[in-house]
């Protein structure tokens, strides 16, 4: 028997193919009730909410950050919905000029959401027409060229901006100034996760035991989206291999397939630890010269792969650049020397 697995993007922050997009919209929960995990952000956002619906006000503007796949866009939807509100989705790099921003921030209905994700590489002209917009419903525009410009003042709707990040720190002092809600995504504990893997399996009609939801959770580096990828692929495998049930050793043979390793480690972690560890005997080294060497963007290096391997402590960033520590060599089985 022949078994394509096609290339093995379980990892990647991108959504591979319409399929995987709407596979994803059909996972995701539609109230804060619904939503696993992220405890704290859940508490505080019942409370902004149900104070700004009282009030009678729109949402103060909310801006989420943390590593990509934790749910950002499933809480900003779930955020509208609470807020009986319509909701608008962009990107920063989708918005190339203020007129492109003006288009938007007009069509918007009072109490509407915008959520812009990727925030942090919004142009810098569009982001000088957004403070107004933010801070006091105003849009100042240019008309005309030359001598005969003028300026003219449009009031907008009252909207909540949400902003999206994996990189609050590449955010411009004053944009971020203007978030009155700031809350961070923190990567999921196992048993959230397996809480997840559950919920999805139902909603997909999936046949799935304890120990294999847990056995999924385990390996999903803290992330949702990687979670339910995984859950995915080993239902194929369950359909092929056994009788469509999973169960714990159907569940760990597909994970091995898929070279996921048992601490949910992929081949491009392993390359990592094994560049700092061989190569520059353990580090420090700097993650331009580690992305130049292992072939990998060193924006996905940071946000992708970095944070979990921090979370296990097999990853130190420090002023000088990257070392690996004592766990990620005996995971990687090389003996530990100072
Ligand atoms: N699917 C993806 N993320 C989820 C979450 N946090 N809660 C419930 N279902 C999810």
């Amino acid at each position: 028997m022949v078994i394509f697995v096609e290339d093995n993007k379980l990892i990647s922050p991108e959504l591979e193919d319409i399929e995987e997009e709407r596979l994803e919209r059909s996972l995701r929960p539609k109230t804060l009730d619904e939503y696993i995990g992220q405890d704290k952000v859940k508490e505080n956002m019942k409370v902004y909410i149900e104070a700004a619906k009282k009030r009678g006000e729109p949402l103060d503007h909310v801006l989420l950050y943390g590593p990509p796949g934790l749910g950002k866009t499933t809480l900003s939807n779930i955020i509208s919905n609470e807020m009986n509100s319509n909701i608008k989705i962009t990107s920063g790099p989708a918005i190339e000029k203020p007129g492109d921003l003006a288009a938007l921030l007009t069509n918007l209905n009072e109490f509407d959401v915008l959520f812009i994700d990727e925030i942090h590489r919004l142009n810098k002209s569009v982001e000088e027409i957004l403070y107004p917009a933010l801070e006091d419903y105003t849009l100042d525009i240019i008309i005309g060229k030359g001598p005969s410009a003028r300026s003219i003042r449009l009031d907008l709707p009252k909207f909540t901006l949400i902003g999206a990040t994996t990189r609050v720190g590449s955010l411009t002092t004053p944009l971020r100034d203007r978030f009155g809600i700031v809350e961070r995504l923190d990567l999921y504990k196992p048993d959230d996760l397996k809480t997840i893997v559950k919920r999805s399996s139902r909603i997909l009609e999936i046949d799935i035991d304890d120990e294999a939801a847990m056995e999924i959770a385990r390996r999903s580096r803290g992330t949702p989206r990687i979670a339910n990828r995984i859950l995915k692929r080993v239902r194929d495998y369950a359909a092929v291999l056994g009788d469509g049930n999973i169960n714990l050793k159907l569940a760990k043979i597909a994970l091995n397939k898929l070279e996921i390793d048992e601490l949910g480690l992929d081949e491009i972690d392993r390359k990592m630890l094994e560049t700092i560890i061989l190569k520059y005997s353990g580090g420090p080294v700097g993650v331009e010269t580690l992305a130049a060497t292992i072939g990998e963007e060193v924006e996905t290096i940071e946000d992708v792969y970095e944070p979990y391997l921090m979370q296990i402590g097999f990853l130190s960033r420090t002023p000088r650049g990257r070392i690996a520590l004592e766990p990620a060599y005996k995971h990687i089985g090389i003996e530990f020397s100072k």
